[in-house]
This record gives structure tokens, C-alpha cells and sequence, in this order.
């Protein structure tokens, strides 16, 4: 078995009694990942003795720790060998210490003379890697046993399932650093329970062990939802649904040390002078703490109301840049260090004293506001922090110059990817589903789960710029605010936007939503699975708008069509299911495209059944495109690595301000 690609494996593990039998030894649910890309050793070499130090280190365990282990052997990094193992948080130090045996005796067998390798069995998990391993987080390569069994109830038991496995990660998750593991059960209707269990290794934090459980959860979607069974493994984490019991008790972890005044006091032979000198003193000794607590209680507390308004002014000082440090950082604003020119202003990469990269946008035009309004808004779209967002770390005021210092985010953006025919391989089916799902989450959090409610109003391809592990980060989000002071919904007179995303009520009478937002998504979604820019879709010889191609496909029953050739291994159900959300978010009528949360819910669950699209708004490629083709072309210089290019406003030229054109 010699599977290196992090694709995601199908393997069915078939009816069987889901009761824990602990006897079972090398199970038949065990699964290896032998990652041929990291490379191999030879036999008799130093990394082969070293491996085997590993083996017997963990084979020859006296301390329990909790079923998790952190091992490594060998001086030279060539040669060294780092091992984690993991064993499931309700089974002893017996079954966890025979579990790994066997573990170790199946990965020689299966995986020899691979250096980097992954095991999961029944009871545990065990890894090794000629790299440090301890304290990433990795949610790749993984893999998925289901029951093939279907779920009666489907829809009740996805719901039970849904609130179940939300709530066990936040529980693991916050496991601490001996272990995080959580498991529970809860009942669907009045005949079904849908037991769970998650885990993480605990050396993550407890967002990175979160993020790794809301990844194995997304894993349910493409694998075994609505089945009986099912358990997501990753290298980090790993859960597990069943329609009958199969966990035990966790395993007690060490309860806090109690403190010293709560101890009883200690004697018993002692004779009763000595008892009620004790009991004199304790008390005594107690009173005094209390009253010494209340003071302190009191002055800790009045300090905080005294500090409470300075508190805010510290807070926006911190994202305060000086000016100085800016121009060092970005090389006085050299063109070797310009990004990109964008409608804001030109956006420079820097390298700040303590060594952090950060992209600088020099705002080019006045922000319509004050000082104090402009470091107000900053301060609340600083709060904004999600990992699909790219952070806002501060701002910079000096004279007339105004800065805003953002995360430095390395993989450029997601337009130099999908419609670059080199570059485009780089992004499987696995990747681009999941770069969906992050904008998708970056989004929501934008539109609902955040202080503020943001309407970004201009997301596009080349705002959604891509992390060193090709994670989606949202660029230019909140930028209405920093400019002018808007609503959250309303009529604007000012339209920034980019062609060919905008839906048809903004761009043609000014009114914005949260919808208008999905409108835009939803043409994202389709320009990822198509590789192909909204506005230049050619399928033969005739050049036609992605939405008409994608909406004519999807009548005639041959959506496959539109996919981009390089995705040829991709799930199929999941490609077709995404063409169909992506359609229902470019509806014509705001009312009839779904929420970002109901989006969630349709990447999530592949058993709720989705409304049928009708046909999408045209309206630009109709009637306008004739008129306006040459100042509206797409972008056709972003080709140099420039992730803030192409920025939302009307000034650009590649940009439309239909203000003009429509007059309302
Ligand atoms: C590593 O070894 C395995 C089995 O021994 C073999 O199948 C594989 O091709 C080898 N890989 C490399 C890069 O030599
Ligand atoms: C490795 O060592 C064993 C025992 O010392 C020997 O039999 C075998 O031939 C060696 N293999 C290689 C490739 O050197
Ligand atoms: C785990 O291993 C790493 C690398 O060897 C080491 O830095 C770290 O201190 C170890 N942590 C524990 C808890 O043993
Ligand atoms: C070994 O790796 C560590 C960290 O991975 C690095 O700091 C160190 O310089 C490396 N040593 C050599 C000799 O390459
Ligand atoms: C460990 O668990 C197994 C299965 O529950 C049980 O049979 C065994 O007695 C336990 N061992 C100890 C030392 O508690
Ligand atoms: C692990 O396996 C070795 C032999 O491979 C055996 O001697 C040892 O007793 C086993 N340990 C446990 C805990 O099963
Ligand atoms: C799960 O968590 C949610 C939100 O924290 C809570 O409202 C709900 O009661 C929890 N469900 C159960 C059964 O504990």
C-alpha cells in the first residue's frame, strides 16, 4: 500500500457489532497513509536504527501520560526521527500500550522503508516523520471508514448529529495539555441515539485542535453522511459517529492539586488541646484570607472601572504604526517593494523590526473622515479576526498620509491560480473544495457572526488571497467603513463593485445586502470549479458568460461540462452539488438566494435537498457589454504578483462605477 496522495480514501467497514470488543487486536479498521514524498531509507541506515529506537521506546512504555506520546531519536536532522502517538481517551494504559504494538508491527509490514508514515487503528494512532511534528496542526493526508448502512430518519439524525459533534469539539478542544477528548450521546426522536467521540492530539492549541475537528467534520460531507457509521481520521485529529455505543468512561485525568488552606488538618491521635488549638488557628487563619480576599476583590475592581474607558485609547494606541518604522519596513515605499496599485492606493510588502512580513495599503485618496473617526473604524475592523480574513494589524496617521498595515499573506491570490493554465494543477479538487468552504465560513462570520454585520461588496477572485498552506483569506473586507460611514443595508449612490460580480439590483440601482454579497459568492463558486473568469467562459468557438454556460448546462442535464479539465479525480457529487449552490446565489431575486448559513448547511449535509435554480441574472451580458466592453474588460494585466490589485472603486479603470450609467 503505497498511497502518498493526501486523497481522500473511501473504505467501507461493514456491519458489524459496534459494542467495544477491547480484545480485538490488529483490527480490521486500521488504515496507514505511507507518504511516498517525504522519501525512503535504505536498509541498515542510521534513520532504520533510529526508527527502530522509536519502536522499542514505545513498546517497552511504563508511564501511562495520558495515551499520548512524544517521542524522538537521532542527533543529526538527516537522520532524526520524531513520533507521536495517541491513544483513544477511554482505554487504559493495557489496551493503549498493546494497541501501539500492534500498530508498530502493521506499519512494518505495510509501510517499509518509508520514513514519514501514519497509522490509525481501533484504539490509537501513531506517526513518525523526519520533521517536526510536534505542535502542528495537520489535517491532511487523512482518510474515512463509513457503514454503508443508510440512517433511518436521515434528516432527524444529521440534526442530532450536526448539534452532537459542534459540541463535542468545542469540549475537546478546550481539553487542555494532557488530553482533549470528548464523547456523548444524544437522542434522535424518541427510538434513535447518535453517539460521538473527537480527539486531538493535545499538543495543539485549542484553535488549532478546533479548526482540525471542523475540518474532520466537513470530511462527514464527502464521505458518510446519512450512514450509520462513520470515523473522519487526520494526522492531528480524529471523530467518530455510530448509531450504537461504542465508547467507554474516559480515562480520570489528575484533578487539580488542591489548595493548602482547603487540606484537612492533620492528627487524629493527637489529644483534644492540640485539635482545638488547630481548629482555633485554621479558622483564624481563614477569616483573615477572607477579609485580605474582600480588600483585594475591592481594589482590583476599582482599579478596573478607573481604567475602563483608558482601556479603549490603550487598545487603538497598540495599532498605531509610526510613520518612521512604515517607511524603514517597505524600503521608503520602493517599487521593488510594491504589491500591487489598487483604487485605494498603491499596497507595498514590509518587513517590520521584530522580523514580521505585513503588507502596506498607502491610501491614496482622502477617507472622507476625520482622524479620530478613521482610528475609531480601524479599531472595529481590526476586531474582525477569523482565519479567512486576512487581519488588519493597524494603521499609521502622519500628516496627510494614511496607512493601513495588514497580515502579509504569501500565496498571492486566488485569480493567479484557477485561470492560470500552469498554476491551475496546483489546486485539486480536495484544495478548491476547501478553499470554498473557508470563504464560505469567512464570509458568514462577516455577515452574521461578527460585532459588526460587514458587507464586503466587492468580493472577487483577486480578494481572496491564499496562506502558505493555501488557506482562503478575504482581502479589502470593511473598506466601505474606512471610507464612509454606511449602513448595513441601504441605498448607496456610490457603487464599488467589480463587473461581472455584482448583482443586478446593486449595480444597477445602488441597493446592497447580504445578499448582494452571496450574488457575488456564488459567481465565485463557479468561476472556481470552471477555471474560468465570469466574463470570458468559451466553450468550443462561442464566448459566453460563465452563469448563461452554467445555467444552459445545468438545464440540459450536462453540468459536468463546465468543469475545469484539470479536476478530473474530484468527487463528482461534490462538484455538482457546489454548480448547484453556486446557481441558487446568482438567482435574479434577492429573496430566492440562500443566506450564507443556509450555504453552510448545503456544503455540510449532503442529505438536505436543495431548491431547484431558475435561470440566473444576465442583465450585464445582455445589454451592456456591447456599450461598455472596452472600460469594463476584466483585469487582463494581473499576472504579476499583485494581491491587491484591482481594487473596489469607481475611480479604476478597470473597475465600473455605474453610478453614472444608472442614475437612480
Ligand atoms: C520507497 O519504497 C517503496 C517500497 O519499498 C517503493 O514502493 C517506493 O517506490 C519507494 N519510493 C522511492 C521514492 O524510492
Ligand atoms: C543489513 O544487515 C543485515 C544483518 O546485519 C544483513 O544480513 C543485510 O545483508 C544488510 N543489508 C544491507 C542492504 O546491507
Ligand atoms: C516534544 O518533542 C519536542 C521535539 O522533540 C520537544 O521540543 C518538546 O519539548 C516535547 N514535548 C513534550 C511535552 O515532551
Ligand atoms: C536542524 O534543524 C533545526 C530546526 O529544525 C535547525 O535549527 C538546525 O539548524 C538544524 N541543524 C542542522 C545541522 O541543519
Ligand atoms: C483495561 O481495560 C480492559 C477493557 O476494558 C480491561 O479488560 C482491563 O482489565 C483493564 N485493565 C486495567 C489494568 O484496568
Ligand atoms: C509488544 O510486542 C512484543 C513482541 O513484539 C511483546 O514481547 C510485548 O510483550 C508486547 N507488549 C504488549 C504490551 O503487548
Ligand atoms: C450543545 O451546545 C449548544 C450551544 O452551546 C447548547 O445550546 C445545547 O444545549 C448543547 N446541547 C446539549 C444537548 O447539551
Amino acid at each position: 500500500m503505497a498511497i502518498g496522495s493526501p486523497r481522500l480514501l473511501l473504505l467501507f467497514y461493514s456491519v458489524l457489532p459496534f459494542l467495544a470488543t477491547l480484545t480485538l487486536a490488529a483490527d480490521q479498521y486500521f488504515q496507514d497513509r505511507c507518504i511516498s514524498t517525504a522519501g525512503n531509507y535504505t536498509a541498515n541506515s542510521t534513520y532504520q536504527a533510529n526508527l527502530n529506537n522509536i519502536f522499542s521506546q514505545l513498546t517497552s512504555l511504563t508511564e501511562f501520560n495520558y495515551g499520548f506520546y512524544n517521542l524522538s531519536a537521532g542527533d543529526e536532522n538527516a537522520t532524526k526521527v520524531n513520533a507521536i502517538a495517541l491513544c483513544r481517551g477511554d482505554i487504559n494504559q493495557t489496551v493503549c500500550n498493546s494497541c501501539l504494538n500492534d500498530t508498530i508491527s502493521e506499519l512494518r509490514q505495510r509501510c517499509p522503508f518509508y520514513k514519514e508514515v501514519i497509522g490509525w487503528s481501533e484504539y490509537c494512532m501513531l506517526r513518525y516523520a523526519n520533521r517536526d511534528i510536534f505542535g502542528e496542526m495537520e489535517d491532511s493526508p487523512g482518510t474515512c471508514l463509513l457503514n454503508t448502512q443508510d440512517v433511518a430518519n436521515a434528516d432527524q439524525f444529521n440534526q442530532a448529529l450536526d448539534n452532537l459533534l459542534n459540541n463535542l469539539s468545542s469540549l475537546a478542544a478546550a481539553g487542555g495539555p494532557l488530553r482533549k477528548y470528548a464523547a456523548d450521546n444524544y437522542p434522535v426522536g424518541a427510538f434513535q441515539t447518535v453517539y460521538a467521540q473527537e480527539q486531538c492530539t493535545p499538543d495543539l492549541s485549542e484553535q488549532e485542535c478546533g479548526n482540525c475537528l471542523t475540518e474532520a467534520k466537513q470530511g462527514i460531507g464527502g464521505c458518510c453522511l446519512g450512514k450509520m457509521g462513520c470515523r473522519v481520521l487526520r494526522p492531528s485529529c480524529f471523530l467518530r459517529f455510530e448509531s450504537s455505543s461504542f465508547y467507554q468512561t474516559p480515562i480520570p485525568l489528575p484533578s487539580p492539586p488542591p489548595s493548602p488552606t482547603s487540606s484537612p488538618p492533620p492528627g487524629g491521635n493527637g489529644n483534644n488541646t492540640t485539635r482545638i488549638v488547630i481548629i482555633v488557628v485554621a479558622s483564624v487563619v481563614g477569616v483573615l484570607i477572607l477579609i485580605t480576599s474582600i480588600c483585594i476583590f475591592w481594589r482590583v475592581r476599582k482599579t478596573h472601572e478607573k481604567l475602563g474607558t483608558d482601556d479603549e485609547v490603550i487598545r487603538a494606541e497598540s495599532l498605531q504604526f509610526d510613520f518612521a518604522t512604515v517607511r524603514v519596513a517597505t524600503n521608503n515605499f520602493s517599487d521593488a517593494n510594491k504589491l500591487g496599485q489598487g483604487g485605494f492606493g498603491a499596497v507595498y510588502k514590509g518587513r517590520l523590526p521584530n522580523g514580521q512580513e505585513v503588507a502596506v495599503k498607502r491610501l491614496s485618496m482622502n477617507s472622507g473622515q476625520g482622524d479620530q473617526e478613521f482610528k475609531n473604524e480601524v479599531l472595529l475592523v481590526a476586531q474582525l479576526q477569523h482565519r479567512n480574513l486576512v487581519r488588519l494589524l493597524g494603521f499609521c496617521l502622519e500628516g496627510h498620509e494614511k496607512l493601513l498595515i495588514y497580515e502579509f499573506v504569501p500565496n498571492t491570490s486566488l485569480d493567479h491560480f484557477i485561470f492560470d493554465q500552469v498554476k491551475r494543477a496546483q489546486l485539486d479538487w480536495e484544495r478548491r473544495y476547501k478553499i470554498i468552504g473557508g470563504i464560505t465560513r469567512g464570509l458568514l462570520y462577516l455577515h452574521e457572526d461578527s460585532r459588526l454585520r460587514i458587507i464586503h461588496r466587492d468580493l472577487k477572485a483577486s480578494n481572496v488571497l491564499l496562506d502558505a498552506d493555501m488557506v482562503p483569506k478575504i482581502a479589502d473586507f470593511g473598506m466601505a467603513r474606512l471610507f464612509v460611514r454606511d449602513e448595513t443595508q441601504g441605498n448607496t449612490s456610490r457603487i464599488v463593485g467589480t463587473y461581472g460580480y455584482m448583482a443586478p439590483e446593486y449595480a444597477m440601482h445602488g441597493q446592497f445586502s447580504v445578499k448582494s454579497d452571496v450574488f457575488s459568492f456564488g459567481v465565485l463558486i463557479l468561476e472556481i470549479i470552471s477555471g474560468q473568469k465570469n466574463n470570458c467562459f468559451r466553450n468550443g468557438e462561442t464566448v459566453e458568460d460563465l452563469l448563461s454556460c452554467a445555467w444552459k448546462n445545468w438545464r440540459e442535464g450536462t453540468a459536468l461540462n463546465i468543469i475545469d479539465p484539470t479536476l478530473r479525480d474530484g468527487s463528482r457529487n461534490e462538484m455538482m452539488r457546489c454548480i448547484h449552490i453556486g446557481l441558487l446565489c446568482v438567482q435574479e431575486k434577492v429573496a430566492d438566494r440562500p443566506t450564507m448559513a443556509t450555504v453552510i448547511l448545503m456544503l455540510n449535509s449532503f442529505s438536505i435537498s436543495l431548491p431547484l435554480p431558475s435561470q440566473p441574472a444576465f442583465f450585464m451580458h445582455s445589454n451592456i457589454e456591447s456599450d461598455m466592453s472596452s472600460s469594463l474588460g476584466y483585469n487582463s494585466q494581473m499576472t504579476e504578483s499583485n494581491e491587491f490589485k484591482s481594487e473596489a472603486l469607481p475611480l479604476s479603470t478597470n473597475e465600473v462605477s455605474i453610478t453614472e450609467l444608472y442614475p437612480r
